[in-house]
């Protein structure tokens, strides 16, 4: 039912300010009730309490002490920063970007128990502070091997390649779980798009090096991308052949090198010498 009411209801905030910048929201966002007859909701940049008026907000900005995400730096390079944030040591401050992000996400049943995920915040650093540009969440613990659950880059930062960046972390992190994994289903059309290319890039760079001498298997080990997202993604590129009943990957030169020129940009790199991280215990 509460699913029901969520879809149905209208969109009513119509923009946020947050940071620099006043962005126009794309979806309904379950605000609290004293909260949602605004149209406008003024949000604190780090520590993400929001208001509905400018005076507030200033006044706010006066005394919040808040530089960064409340949390961990697991990852710095150059001015780029990630924070680990625990759902359960920081309610409210996941709850409000559960709030925000739901603004820019259509289908997800956005989960209000922030106890079971960890937030991975992107920052954008200079010297005034840390400035979210991004984030996912992750499930403590998944049945499914999801390593994702919401994956968002706020709208003024996207298109720049940060989404691929943090594709590319939650990678990362099951590499060092020793896990393979994989995103939360439904994907949304750009969140499917994303994963496409990312997937692509990875994948047709192991395989340019290996050229058909690799299985799904050891490619699925390498990335940590799941068997069935590999399978699809080489279906995709018309680069599987199904023989004796089994999937085998033919790769031809050819065919590889027009694909590599048609995939998109690499996206920003994450530099895994830069992470600091041990897994959730
Ligand atoms: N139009 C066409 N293609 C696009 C667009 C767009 N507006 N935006 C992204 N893409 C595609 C492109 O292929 C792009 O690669 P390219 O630039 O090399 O061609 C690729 O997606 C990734 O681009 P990035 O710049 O790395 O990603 P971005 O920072 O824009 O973030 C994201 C992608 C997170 C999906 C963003 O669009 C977003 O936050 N959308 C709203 C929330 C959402 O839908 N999240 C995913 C839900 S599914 C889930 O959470 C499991
Ligand atoms: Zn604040």
């Amino acid at each position: 039912l509460r699913e029901h009411e969520e879809f149905t209801k209208v969109k009513n905030i119509a923009t946020i300010e947050l940071g620099r910048y006043e962005i126009e929201t794309w979806y309904f966002s379950p605000f609290p009730p004293e909260y949602s007859d605004s149209l406008k909701l003024y949000f604190c940049e780090f520590c993400l309490n929001f208001m509905k008026r400018k005076e507030q907000l200033q006044r706010h900005m006066r005394k919040c002490d808040l530089k960064h995400p409340p949390g961990d730096e697991i990852y710095r390079s150059g001015t780029l920063s990630m924070f680990e944030v625990d759902g359960k040591k920081n309610k409210v401050y996941t709850q409000n970007l559960c709030y925000l992000a739901k603004l820019f996400l259509d289908h997800k049943t956005l989960y209000y128990d922030v106890d079971l995920f960890l937030f991975y915040i992107l920052c954008e650093c200079d010297d005034r502070g840390c400035h979210m540009v991004g984030y996912f969440s992750k499930e403590k613990h998944s049945e499914e091997s999801y390593n994702l659950a919401c994956i968002l880059t706020l709208p003024p930062y996207q298109r720049k390649g940060y989404g691929k960046f943090l594709i590319a972390f939650s990678y990362e992190l099951s590499k060092k779980e020793g896990k393979v994994g994989t995103p939360e289903r439904p994907l949304s059309d750009l969140g499917l798009l994303s994963y496409r290319g990312y997937w692509t890039r990875v994948l047709l760079d192991i395989l340019k090096k290996h050229k058909s001498n690799i299985s799904i298997k050891e490619l699925s080990d390498m990335t940590a991308i799941k068997a069935d997202d590999i399978l699809s993604t080489l279906q995709n590129l018309e680069l599987i052949q199904y023989r004796k009943g089994q999937h085998a990957i033919c790769a031809d030169p050819k065919v590889l090198d027009r694909h590599l020129k048609a995939a998109g940009r690499g996206g920003l790199e994450v530099d895994v010498s830069k992470l600091i991280w041990t897994p959730y215990k």
